[in-house]
């Protein structure tokens, strides 16, 4: 009896012990559950916010579309935010970032310069910030971490040096330049034209007879190209375009003006998009410089880095090339953007 009843009693001392061990598994299961620790296996590991600066041109939403796969394809949760060409609208969205407490900023600024206070902000808030695309000017060099973009300047000077290659061809004795630039102020427009000047500005075979702000559009380009036909008509030799976008929108006008483009005139643009590239093999492009928007690998892997508190390179240029009717473009890959 005595083991009977001792046998019974050891029992239900297991029991309870069981049912003890079973609750206790069971209340951290459900704390564990509702804290977002990173051992989780679908927590996402890094909180990006990302503020794109508009969707001007081809370039600019392959660039987004890119950014958002390579969120996806990393793990990394991203809070994007479009400013549709608006400053105030990028400082904005810097802001909630903010406030959201994401591990990671970045962005594109649309000009160059009145980031330092909103990005002040960034940094008091330990909350680390990377360029993408487009540079910043300011005196205070540690408000972001670094910029991943193209090399702007690299691209105007081998825009330059494709012209005077191809005036040697044609052998002309002097060429009016008419260039269209980009956005006042950013980087693409200020890197750009420095370049293609630097190029040029040795040969005196070379003068540009008007520069115009097209914004990157292909709206202004057209408007553009309208009003310097009006003003010079047959002596253009040669539209030095910043992007794509506004050589897309020149052409049009330049052959309702009765010129051929690419003969009449020489046609250098930058970008190299799809479109773009299937004029050029039409002829009525000549020069297309490459600039990339596939940006979002080398950004995904840096803001983890930055996450886990590693150094990252202060500058990321990546490679990139030139087309020209130099080339045989046959075999080209499809663009993606
Ligand atoms: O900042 C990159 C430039 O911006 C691209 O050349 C242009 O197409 C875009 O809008």
């Amino acid at each position: 009896m005595k083991f009977t009843k001792g046998n019974k009693s050891i029992r239900s001392k297991r029991s309870r012990a069981v049912l003890l061990t079973v609750c206790l598994l069971v209340i951290s299961g459900l704390i564990a559950g509702c804290s977002k620790g990173p051992e989780e296996p679908n927590a996402p590991k890094l909180l990006l916010g990302f503020s794109q600066l508009g969707s001007e041109s081809a370039w600019r939403i392959g660039n987004t579309r890119d950014i958002e796969e390579k969120a996806e394809s990393y793990g990394v949760s991203l809070m994007l935010e479009n400013a549709n060409q608006k400053q105030e609208n990028q400082i904005a969205a810097i802001r909630r970032f903010i406030a959201y407490k994401v591990d990671v900023i970045a962005f594109s600024p649309i000009v160059e310069e009145g980031w330092d206070n909103v990005l002040m902000e960034a940094k008091e808030a330990g909350i680390p910030v990377i360029l993408v695309d487009r540079d910043i000017s300011t005196e205070n060099k540690d408000l972001t971490k670094c910029l991943i973009g193209a090399d702007f300047y690299s691209e105007g000077l081998h825009a330059g040096e494709y012209l005077i290659r191809k005036a040697d061809s044609l052998g002309l004795e002097h060429v009016n330049i008419v260039e269209i630039t980009g956005t006042e102020d950013s980087t693409p427009m200020r890197q750009r034209q420095a370049g293609f000047m630097d190029a040029i500005k040795d040969d005196p075979r070379m003068e540009i007879i008007e520069s115009i702000n097209g914004d990157f559009l292909k709206s202004r380009g057209a408007e553009c190209m309208r009003e310097l036909l009006d003003k010079y008509g047959q002596d253009i030799d040669a539209v030095f375009s910043h992007n794509d976008e506004m050589t897309l929108g020149a052409l049009p006008e330049i052959e309702e003006a009765g010129f051929e483009p690419g003969k009449d005139m020489i046609i250098i643009s930058i970008d190299a998009g799809q479109e773009a590239i299937d004029v050029l093999k039409e002829g009525k492009i000549n020069c297309v410089v490459e600039c990339t928007p596939m940006l979002g690998s080398t950004l995904m892997e840096t803001a983890l880095k930055l996450k886990a508190g590693e150094e990252v390179d202060e500058l990321i240029h990546p490679k990139e090339k030139l087309f020209s009717d130099e080339q045989d473009l046959s075999a080209m890959e499809p663009r993606g953007y």
